[in-house]
């Protein structure tokens, strides 16, 4: 059984209640910008962490406990997705990050892939999270988290990261039908995935659209959108709308209305629209996040603060309203610039305006 959240403003937010301030957390709030991180990570390779759960879980909570903020995102990464599904993934330190040595090319290379059951194959996810949240006893939610079908699909069809994503766009453009099959399979491993993480225990899900804005706003509704939003229903259905949605599409504000429209409960924002228009558009039935240029954290503090009660100004109130950068942390960030952004979102609405 589940202790009761002693900070549980994140869900508030997330539902447009009342709340006395708007939380605050950050996209890739775990990892290397964070000195107790790298000391483990100097210890294992990045996937044995994110496949042990007593690391997983550690290195989840290291920000709550060093930064203040008001939620946990489970240490994870899109890509074991597509591992499930059969992909091999590797990490070789200081290339890049993960990839996948033999990628999806061919109608054949789709049709082998495998329907995944999370809570079997990605059991080790769903202990994470099992473990996380009794440690944390309570003190903020946890956010689970996916990629959405379609930056999975960049990855699984690219292999590794990619300038133009040429062969993926040359799937879309010569293959159509073959690209649907493949959304399609990612789009079901992806709400069995939300599912079983909701069962383990998370309080809030994201879904990262990182890659949204390679494509026209057609085209992104027909490849990203109509997916998530299947995505959001069925897991809202299967899961009786227990547990808020958080859709961030990057460079997609073409579309803000329509991803609203998805049925989530919060709009992911990234920097490049002023967060006030956004609102204006969503109304106050759908919460919003984000906005400020991570780059915010290479300036000094009093600029830093002027930028966080800036949004704070343009939104009016923090009803409907959570803090976070408008894509994820750096790795060489100063951990102090992070806990600078916390006390002025913390302070943002209570402190009057010079
Ligand atoms: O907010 C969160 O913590 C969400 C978790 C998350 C991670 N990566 C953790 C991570 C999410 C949503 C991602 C996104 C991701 N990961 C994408 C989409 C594009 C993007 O940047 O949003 C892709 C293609 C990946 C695959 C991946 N994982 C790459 C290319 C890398 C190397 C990048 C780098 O920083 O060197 C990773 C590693 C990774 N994923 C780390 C973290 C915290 C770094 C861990 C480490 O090296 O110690």
């Amino acid at each position: 059984m589940k202790a009761n959240l002693q900070n549980d403003l994140l869900l508030r937010a997330a539902r447009c209640e009342d709340v006395e301030r708007a939380p605050v957390w950050f996209m890739r709030q775990a990892g290397r910008y964070l000195p107790e991180y790298r000391a483990i990570r100097s210890q294992h390779d990045f996937l044995t962490m994110v496949r042990t759960p007593k690391l997983a879980a550690e290195v989840t909570i290291q920000p709550v406990d060093l930064v203040g903020v008001d939620a946990a995102i489970i240490f994870s990464d899109i890509l074991v997705i597509p591992e499930a599904m059969g992909m091999h993934l590797v990490m070789e330190e200081g290339k890049g990050g993960p990839r996948f040595p033999n990628p999806i090319r061919l109608y054949t290379d789709i049709k082998a892939l495998k329907e995944i059951q999370a809570e079997k194959s990605l059991s080790y996810v769903m202990d994470a999270i099992s473990l996380t949240v009794e440690k944390l006893n309570g003190r903020v939610p946890l956010i689970g988290f996916s990629g959405a079908p379609w930056t999975l699909f960049c990855y699984m069809v690219e292999g590794a990261g990619s300038k133009d994503f040429k062969h993926a766009k040359e799937m879309l453009f010569t293959r159509r039908e073959d690209a649907h099959t493949l959304l399609g399979k990612i789009r079901d491993a992806v709400s069995d995935y939300l599912v079983a993480q909701i069962t383990a225990g998370v309080d809030v899900i994201q879904i990262f659209d990182t890659w949204a804005g390679v494509l026209t706003p057609e085209d992104f509704r027909e490849f990203s959108l109509d997916y998530i939003g299947e995505i959001v229903r069925d897991v809202k259905q299967k899961t009786n709308s227990r547990v808020p949605v958080i859709v961030f599409c990057k460079g997609a504000n073409h579309s803000i209305s329509e991803i609203a429209a998805t049925g989530c409960d919060v709009v992911g924002l990234d920097w490049t629209i002023d967060i006030a228009e956004a609102k204006a558009l969503l109304g106050d039935q759908v919460a919003v996040q984000g906005n400020l240029d991570p780059s915010i954290l290479y300036g000094p503090e009093h600029v830093i603060e002027a930028r966080v009660r800036d949004i704070a100004e343009r939104m009016g109130s923090p009803r409907g309203h959570i803090f976070n950068l408008g894509h994820g942390v750096s790795p060489d960030m100063d951990p102090d610039r992070l806990r600078a952004f916390v006390r002025a979102a913390k302070e943002a609405y209570t402190v009057p305006a010079q």
